[in-house]
């Protein structure tokens, strides 16, 4: 059978190896992640620590997970099913609520999927092991090369191996993208920020740690930074403080932890952002959420450039390796999902696992990266209405923001991005190919 080498064990990594080991590719997958010494090379199943915060997943990516049998498990993991998110002032006045409800798909997919990251993460993983996919960790990329008919990977330990397929899925600051597109310019450094998860609901003292609303964002416009605040199932709670610009002193003592390494000391920093968000003037229960938050991740933000091409040869991009875009717009991951999808349906649809690749290959570039490539300018816009720093900016754009929200509510524009169902990009390609789907 073709073998496929994905690098990356990430949740793009890992619904592709899924979806390609489903089409009857033999997948491996390689992280550089160093887990503890029990999880040992090349064993079906692991479950990586707990770390990072929660995600919001739109009808556009659950109709991926679905497909993947991965969605009924996705929501027996706490969750909450969001209509929408609400906008507020640092202080939390001035309540906007945007929704994001998926007007014209069944029930199911209606609501966005609101989940911590770990969860999903694992999720996927488990599929990966049941599903026969070979995972290995502690296993840096060096380099790689191909040949017409092969690629061949060499890893920082000197191991090799070789596939027919290459598939970086290997984040933002890709490799795999830095070996294959040198001359392509590196991710932008947008700011820093933390990721908090907690008990919501929990005691502490006389207070209670509790969340108003399901999804929420707290901007300050004076500093240009902002509190992004979910709730997650009956008990559990995650928030995001972004700093702005100006606070960059701080997030580049951050510039280390691109690997999402919760702090260290717990207390300390806890105390050091809640004395921050407190100076924004957050709400009392937000300054809490922090405060008593049990794990802090740092983290910084980035944007890659629009990348033209997404493969070459043999390989090819996917996730953030290929458009690793700014959060502000929530759709990174949603967007990760639709090229898990659009690479499985072309090799199904185009003669399976010895289908030509180079259609294959041409074929997803064309359908994935005009959108991707919208939905990155998106959220590049939506960043510089989030993250104003002056008064009278603040007030326009936040008028503008209103207009904007009340147009795509009345007009339900989130359709367009969020109940996208990206299989009909596919027909529509090969119709145009005059590819004629057996179906
Ligand atoms: C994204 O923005 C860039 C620069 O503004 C523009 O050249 C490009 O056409 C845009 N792409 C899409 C798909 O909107
Ligand atoms: C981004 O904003 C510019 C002007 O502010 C606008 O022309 C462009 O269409 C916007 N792009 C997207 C993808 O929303």
């Amino acid at each position: 059978m073709p073998k496929v080498i994905i690098i990356g064990a990430g949740l793009v990594g890992t619904s592709m190896a899924v979806a390609l080991q489903k089409q009857g590719f033999e997948v491996s997958v390689y992280d550089k992640i160093e887990v503890s010494a029990e999880v040992s090379k090349g064993k079906r199943y692991l479950e990586f620590g707990e770390t990072g915060g929660s995600l919001g997943i739109q009808a556009n990516g659950m109709l991926v997970l679905d497909r993947l049998e991965l969605l009924d498990k996705v929501l027996e993991q706490p969750h909450t099913l969001l209509e929408g998110m609400t906008f507020l002032n640092a202080d939390g006045s001035d309540p906007v609520f945007r929704s994001t409800i998926s007007n014209n798909l069944p029930d199911r997919f209606k609501k966005d999927v609101h989940l911590m990251r770990s969860h999903l993460q694992n999720v996927i993983m488990r599929k990966c092991g049941e599903s026969g996919v070979r995972m290995f960790i502690n296993m840096k990329l060096e380099s790689f090369s191909q040949t017409d008919s092969e690629v061949t990977v060499k890893f920082s330990d000197g191991t090799t191996v070789t596939g027919d397929y290459l598939v970086g899925a290997d984040g933002i600051h890709s490799n795999v993208r830095r070996i294959l597109f040198p001359e392509h310019p590196k991710a932008e450094y947008f700011c820093g920020g933390y990721l908090g998860v907690f008990q919501h609901g929990k005691k502490v003292g006389d207070a209670t740690l509790q969340l108003k609303y399901p999804l929420s964002i707290y901007m300050n416009g004076l500093t240009g930074s902002a509190v992004f605040a979910a709730r997650v199932g009956d008990s559990l709670g995650a928030w995001n403080v972004l700093l702005a610009k100006s606070h960059d002193g701080d997030a580049s003592a951050n510039a280390a932890n691109d690997d999402w390494r919760p702090a260290a000391n717990l207390p300390q920093e806890a105390a050091r952002l809640a004395d921050l968000v407190k100076e924004w003037q957050s709400p009392p229960n937000l300054v809490d959420a922090v405060l008593h938050a049990d794990r802090i991740t740092p983290i910084n933000v980035y944007d890659l450039p629009n990348l033209p091409k997404w493969h070459k040869g043999r390989v090819l991009l996917a996730g953030d390796s290929a458009h690793g875009m700014l959060p502000s717009f929530g759709h990174g991951l949603g967007q990760g999902l639709e090229d898990v999808s659009v690479l499985a349906d072309l090799f199904a649809e185009l003669g399976g696992v010895y289908a030509d690749h180079r259609k294959v290959f041409e074929l997803y570039d064309k359908i994935r990266i005009p959108r991707a490539h919208s939905v990155a300018n998106t959220s590049r816009n939506a960043s510089s209405t989030t993250f104003t720093n002056s008064k009278l900016r603040e007030k326009v754009m936040r008028t503008m923001m209103k207009f904007a929200f009340w147009l795509s509510n009345v007009l339900k524009l989130n359709d367009v991005v969020g109940a996208h169902d990206v299989r009909l990009d596919v027909k529509k390609a090969l119709a145009a190919e005059n590819i004629i789907i057996a179906k």
